[in-house]
């Protein structure tokens, strides 16, 4: 974007006041939230929200810091949390709740009346039906079916998607 590199997050809290600020971290969001706890501790620095122009909106809610890149669609009343990372082209039901620092890949449909809880993340393509529910820190892998409620921390694939192998393995490669 041709906006020059200054330094660390600590140079923020010196030379610069009430300004906004964007993590650009996606993919592992365990050091997309270590960015938000640092900038966090520089109390005149807000989050931006970035939404693409092309988003379809209706009636929902969404937190700060967010990035929602283009043709993403959210249903009426949904809401997202603070933080998350919505790629392209992926669509999220209407009634549902997004918590925080969500990551959802390119493609990926998120069933109505449903709920993807904090630090999860859907992968590319997946599709998660109505009125399921993903953990916090679940992982849901590429290209999966989710029918069925996700516990929190586990890693699910395929279809339908089933718990498969330790979480936190290849999730992204998204940044
Ligand atoms: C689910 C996932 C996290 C598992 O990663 P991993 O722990 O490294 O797993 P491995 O690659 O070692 O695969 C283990 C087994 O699961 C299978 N597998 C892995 N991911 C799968 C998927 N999404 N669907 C079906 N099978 C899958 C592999 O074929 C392999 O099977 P095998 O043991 O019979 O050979 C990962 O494959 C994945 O889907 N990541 C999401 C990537 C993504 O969408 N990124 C977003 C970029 S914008």
């Amino acid at each position: 974007m041709n906006y020059p590199v200054l330094g660390s997050v600590d140079l923020l809290n010196s030379k610069l006041r009430d300004c906004y600020v964007v993590n650009n971290i996606a993919g592992d969001m365990k050091v997309r939230q270590s960015i938000v706890a640092r900038l966090n501790h520089f109390p005149r620095i807000k989050h931006l929200t970035l939404v693409h122009p092309s988003v379809d909106i209706e009636r929902c809610s969404i937190g700060q810091g967010c990035i929602i890149q283009e043709q993403v669609v959210l249903g009426g009343e949904c809401s997202i949390g603070n933080h998350c990372v919505l790629y392209a082209d992926c669509v999220i039901g209407h009634e549902t709740t997004i918590g925080d620092l969500v990551f959802v890949a390119n493609k990926a449909i998120v069933g109505a009346r449903g709920s993807i809880r904090t630090g999860a993340f859907i992968g590319l393509g997946s599709v998660v039906i109505p009125y399921v529910h993903v953990g916090e820190w679940a992982t849901v892998g590429a290209g999966s079916i989710v029918l069925r409620d996700v516990a929190a921390g586990s890693t699910v694939f395929g279809n339908p998607a089933r718990a498969g192998v330790q979480p936190g393995i290849a999730r992204a490669e998204a940044s």
